[in-house]
């Protein structure tokens, strides 16, 4: 995009059903946080909206769990996660709620766009519903064993365990979350999107993001386009929720999917920060870009509608879909609305060896490390950054936490700084002497600075925040190597000019860092300009110096403190402990899940399952987890597709001996016909294993 006016950045609306972990920060709100500093060190007119998603199922069965009200639940979680975020240093223009009345207003606007655009068809269908509960399950509210992965604990409309998207219908043993119950089916009808309608429209716009998204966003799109868009339904029969605008016929009693709400929150929290903007009441903080503050409450459709300003989605990969096809697809039914320019998401993180997990408390709680590791926000943001799941999964241990701020912020940036205060303090009171003359060495390491900032700014264009720090760092290192190079602490003995010089030099670097440092690392900024005696700078264009001949330095400080090894043992002793458990979704399963209802012996009888040996395996392209393997039956050969991809490659499959059950009716799945299901075992860390023992194909298996 050609220099945009102003920048619409927006952050995933977490559920206000928990606290925040570090997978919530690595996921999306870090990269989110460092862009918008980058881009407000520019002078860009720049908004930062976020805010709590606090409608749908996550948040009533969070509130039965509890055992209080949704309401009591939504304020709870907001006013936590909002502090913890404004704790670490995320800054947002504004954190809103989707239970305020502008969302509501605004989401019901929406809705009646949409209606009269035609974009809905209202279709009936049999849905789940508990007859205990006396009520229709909204996805969510129903949980079963996923027919793609054999996953137990898939909701109604995904599996989180191999991302397959699902009707509830789908599912393999039914249960009603509400009553434990097994649902029935009844009818009821619903307000569809008809998105195979923009499936044309939606596609072509998705390829000319080819090349411009990250390969894994717009893989995962495609592969959504090449299975065919379906019409999905924006209306649910609940009552915790926006309710259908009053007006359209036949929706009382319904409420608007929380997935169609949800985003348009982004849409409502620019609403509200222009509304605060113009009444000089803020409910966050006061917006950090100065062009803001002029601004009037109508200026929020400048943000969402003008062809000029560029909308960035940060999230994580499980809101792929929602973000690059639902949401758009919205946006370009009202025929009014921008659509988002990058959705640069991030892949997951996982934590100490183990996916991250709130029922088992295997997640490191941002409320509880800012309590206990108090003034370490931006440790904790570095080792974040320092592997952020960018491109693919990546992982969180507390020794790296350790090795990371150690060996790399105490001994370099923290180092160097601290060297170059010290001995200007100690030469010269901590005036920044003047350099004198400077030779081709000194300039050639001053010249690295703008070099550096250009090679940052290209990284934070592209989303690539670890290659930008990685440079800060080899900037930082410059410098290290610069000051143990030239010797000041022997020169001062001998060469008086030289050592000013030398100090000049090593202040510029500093100076540098200092304003290269401020998206990365907020906090350590701020600490920093107070030990330089500098003012917060805007980002550098070509200049290298930054702290002129005369300016007094503040006093010495440590930026960093090494983290001792008793820190780490306590941390790792706390993982999985279960006083401590925050269940934040009440679907997340145990280790071990529960046995399931009892069969009788004919129920068993029916499955036929034989041992059949893999001739050849291949990738599903477009597909994550998918194989399509050739079987070798003893008695015939058969086509399966197994959600397998992800534990196995395809070559070291050919001769693998599986047990199939081969009564199971034929499936087609991404266009392959699958004439059977490959029996897997599971373990807790959800590794796959094949079920298999030493029998020859053909053989039946009682
Ligand atoms: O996955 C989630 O946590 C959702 N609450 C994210 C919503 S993002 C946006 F659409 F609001
Ligand atoms: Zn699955």
């Amino acid at each position: 995009m050609n220099q945009p006016k102003r920048y619409t950045v927006t952050a995933a609306l977490p559920y206000a059903n928990g606290p925040l972990h570090i997978g919530h920060l690595a996921g999306a709100y870090i990269s989110a946080d460092i862009y918008v500093r980058y881009l407000r060190l520019l002078g860009k007119d720049v908004i930062f909206v976020s805010g709590t998603d606090e409608h749908g199922a996550a948040i009533t069965i969070r509130a039965k769990k509890e055992g209080i009200s949704p309401r009591e639940i939504i304020d709870k979680y907001h006013e936590q996660i909002k502090k913890s975020f404004q704790q670490f240093g995320i800054s947002f223009d504004i954190f809103h709620r989707t239970s305020e009345p502008i969302h509501y207003e605004t989401s019901q606007e929406f809705f009646r766009i949409l209606n009269e655009k035609g974009a809905f068809e209202i279709i009936e269908s049999e849905q789940y519903y508990d007859e205990e509960a006396q009520q229709f399950l909204a996805d969510r509210y129903i949980t079963g064993t996923c027919p793609n992965c054999h996953h137990e604990g898939a909701y109604g409309d995904q599996c989180e365990h191999c991302g397959a998207t699902l009707s509830p219908t789908d599912l393999i043993h039914p249960k009603s979350m509400i009553s434990g119950q097994t649902p029935v089916l009844k009818k009821t009808k619903h307000w569809y999107l008809k998105l195979d309608e923009y499936q044309n429209e939606i596609k072509q716009w998705l390829e000319t993001k080819k090349g411009v998204w990250k390969n894994h966003v717009y893989g995962q799109c495609m592969g959504w386009i090449d299975t065919g868009l379906q019409p999905r339904a924006m209306t649910r029969d609940l009552d915790w929720g926006i309710p259908v605008p009053p007006e359209i016929e036949g929706a009382e009693d319904k409420v608007l999917y929380v997935w169609l709400d949800a985003p348009i929150g982004y849409i409502s929290a620019t609403r509200q920060l222009f509304k605060e903007i113009e009444e000089k009441k803020y409910s966050f903080a006061q917006p950090q870009s100065p062009l803001l503050l002029e601004k009037k409450a109508d200026a929020w459709e400048d943000y969402w509608k003008s062809d000029d300003t560029c909308l960035i989605h940060f999230i994580g990969k499980d809101n792929i879909v929602f973000h690059c096809i639902t949401f758009p697809a919205i946006l370009k039914a009202t025929g009014q609305y921008i659509l988002p320019y990058n959705v640069p998401a991030n892949e997951f993180m996982n934590l100490q060896g183990g996916k991250i997990s709130t029922s088992r408390n295997w997640a490191v709680w941002l409320h509880e490390y800012l309590e206990e590791l108090s003034g370490k926000e931006d440790e904790l943001r570095y080792t974040l950054i320092a592997n952020m799941p960018e491109n693919k999964d990546s992982e969180f241990t507390w020794e790296d936490f350790q090795a990371r701020v150690n060996n790399e912020l105490v001994a370099n940036l923290g180092n160097f700084v601290n060297r170059v205060v010290v001995l200007v303090h100690k030469y010269y009171e901590g005036i920044i002497p003047h350099p004198g003359q400077l030779t081709t060495e000194d300039q050639a390491v001053l010249a690295e600075i703008p070099l550096t900032a250009k090679k940052i700014s290209e990284a934070f264009e592209h989303f690539k925040f670890k290659d930008a720090l990685a440079l800060f760092n080899e900037l930082s290192s410059v410098g290290n190597k610069y000051l143990a190079d030239n010797e000041p602490w022997k020169k001062i003995k001998t060469d008086v000019a030289a050592t000013k010089r030398i100090m000049y030099v090593s202040a510029q670097i500093c100076g540098a860092l200092n304003i290269l440092v401020q998206p990365l690392l907020p906090h350590t900024a701020q600490k920093m300009s107070k030990i330089l005696g500098v003012q917060q700078g805007l980002w550098i264009e070509n200049e290298t110096e930054f702290i002129s001949t005369g300016t007094v330095l503040g006093k010495p400080e440590l930026l960093f403190e090494k983290i001792s090894d008793e820190i780490v043992e306590k941390q790792i002793a706390k993982l999985g402990k279960k006083e401590d458990i925050v269940l934040q979704e009440e679907v997340e399963k145990s280790d071990c899940p529960p046995v399931k209802e009892t069969i009788t012996f004919d129920d068993f009888a029916k499955l036929d399952i034989r041992t059949g040996v893999i001739l050849s395996a291949e990738r599903v392209p477009k597909t994550d987890k998918l194989m399509k393997l050739e079987v070798d039956l003893g008695f015939e050969k058969r086509t399966i597709v197994s959600g397998i991809a992800q534990h196995f490659e395809a070559e070291n499959l050919k001769g693998q001996k599986v047990s199939v059950i081969v009564n199971l009716q034929a499936r087609k799945m991404k266009g392959i016909d699958s004439s059977g299901m490959i029996l897997m075992s599971e373990d807790k860390d959800g590794q796959l294993k094949f079920v298999n023992a030493d029998t020859i194909p053909g053989d039946i298996i009682r």
